[in-house]
């Protein structure tokens, strides 16, 4: 599969071959759900539970030993992707777990009632629920940033709302539903100015676009390892090292301690504090492995590759009557759309009779489907194996919706 790139003089982007569980006609447009997994990610890990196996941290053998080196050498692939140190890096279940634990050990232990959370229209319940959750808990209140007419976070109504009571702003750097691109830094330094942390979810963001923590000037990064290519059940919370410090462990157990007696415990630094019992180990060198994989082909190609994928799904669908494109016209990898009186599930079982895999439904966002005014949407999801002849399956497919429902 040959693909040009928004870069012409960017080498053409034809992987798709690493790919084991992409068939050759099978259009897989639902990389923000999950992403499909490169040889390289899955030789990892089978290596990993085959000749490799062993508990870390605690053997005294050397197998265990080496296995200890290859997970934190793994926090360290981490930490260098995003441009962070190990210490800073905690390996999570996913972003919601990230969330959870930013949530209740951290604001649950700073907030108090009065206090405010600003989220955004366009937030994955991941990024809302958690933020109710202790809200509730500590009395304090939620403000939602409404979006631009292009369907952006819109920071100039952020920065007109933000108050000292502000101590927390919770935002996503892409959407999961409109692919809109948060502007981090300025974000960060509106949230800065009122004296606010400011957490971001990567989610969407880190198989999308290079990603540099301290450039972006947030205080907390979280994403999920399969979006990433890499396995489910691993994801990573970044967090400034002072704010790490300073927060209470969020599950107790073994391994997050410093020392334990029935009449105190104490606990070790982070980010052990924070991974209580036997870690996700073989998921962390899939991690890795994901994001030398990612990183072997440049996330600046990557980005260009999507952009030029979004640019003609979007001129494709723009072409068809019926069908309403959201989202920015700049939005990183994901197009979603609507078509008059056709529900998006069955636009969704249509296109699979066409071997096209979409993602149709509220995507975990139902606050942003009110705000649209929809039920629904239909969501077209690109990836490194994705070509234009996926985005030609797609526009083929959503003409019979068009013709059946016609
Ligand atoms: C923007 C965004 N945030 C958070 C999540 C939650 O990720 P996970 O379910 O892997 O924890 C998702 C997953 O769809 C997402 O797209």
């Amino acid at each position: 599969m040959t693909v040009l790139t928004a870069d012409p003089a960017a080498r053409p982007l034809d992987v798709v071959a690493d790919f084991p569980a992409i068939p050759a006609g099978w259009a897989y447009l639902d990389t923000a759900a999950t992403a499909q997994k490169p040889r390289a990610v899955i030789d990892a890990i089978t290596r990993g539970y085959d000749t490799d196996y062993a508990t870390v941290h605690r053997g005294v053998y050397q197998r265990s030993a080496d296995m200890t080196l290859a997970y934190e050498a793994a926090r360290e692939t981490v930490a260098r992707f995003v441009n962070a140190t190990p210490d800073e890096i905690v390996f999570v279940r996913g972003a919601t777990e990230a969330i959870n634990l930013v949530a209740q050990s951290f604001a649950g232990t700073t907030l108090k009632a009065g206090d405010r959370i600003l989220l955004s229209t366009l937030e994955h319940h991941s990024n809302i629920v958690p933020w109710q959750m202790v809200a509730e808990r500590v009395g304090a209140a939620i403000d939602v940033v409404p979006l631009t007419a292009d369907q952006r976070i819109d920071l100039d109504a952020m920065a007109r709302m933000l108050r000292p009571e502000h101590k927390l702003v919770a935002l996503a750097h892409v959407s999961n539903v409109l692919g809109s691109v948060l502007d981090v830094r300025g974000a960060s330094e509106l949230a800065h100015a009122v004296g606010a942390t400011i957490l971001i979810d990567g989610c969407q963001a880190v198989a999308r676009l290079p990603v540099d923590v301290r450039a972006l000037g947030c205080d907390f990064y979280v994403f999920s390892g399969h979006k990433l290519y890499g396995p489910t059940g691993i994801g990573v919370l970044w967090g400034r090292r002072a704010l790490l410090d300073a927060m209470p462990p969020y599950q107790g157990g073994g391994s997050m301690i410093d020392r334990v007696s029935f009449e105190r415990t104490t606990y070790a630094p982070a980010p052990t504090r924070f991974e209580a019992g036997t870690p996700h180990i073989v998921g962390a060198l899939g991690l890795a492995a994901a994001i030398d994989y990612v990183q072997g082909i440049g996330l600046e190609r990557i980005h260009a590759h999507e952009t030029a994928l979004v640019a003609q799904a979007r001129e494709a669908l723009g072409r068809i009557n019926s069908v309403r494109v959201l989202g920015p016209a700049d939005s990183a990898g994901i197009v979603s759309f609507a078509m008059e009186g056709v529900h998006p599930h069955d636009i969704g079982t249509i296109l699979d009779e066409s071997k096209v895999a979409i993602r149709a439904g509220h995507h975990c966002a139902q606050p942003l489907m009110a705000a649209l005014k929809v039920e629904a949407t239909a969501r077209a999801s690109f990836g490194v194996y994705n070509g234009p002849d996926d985005v030609a399956a797609l526009a083929a497919g959503i003409e019979r919706v068009a013709r059946i429902f016609g």
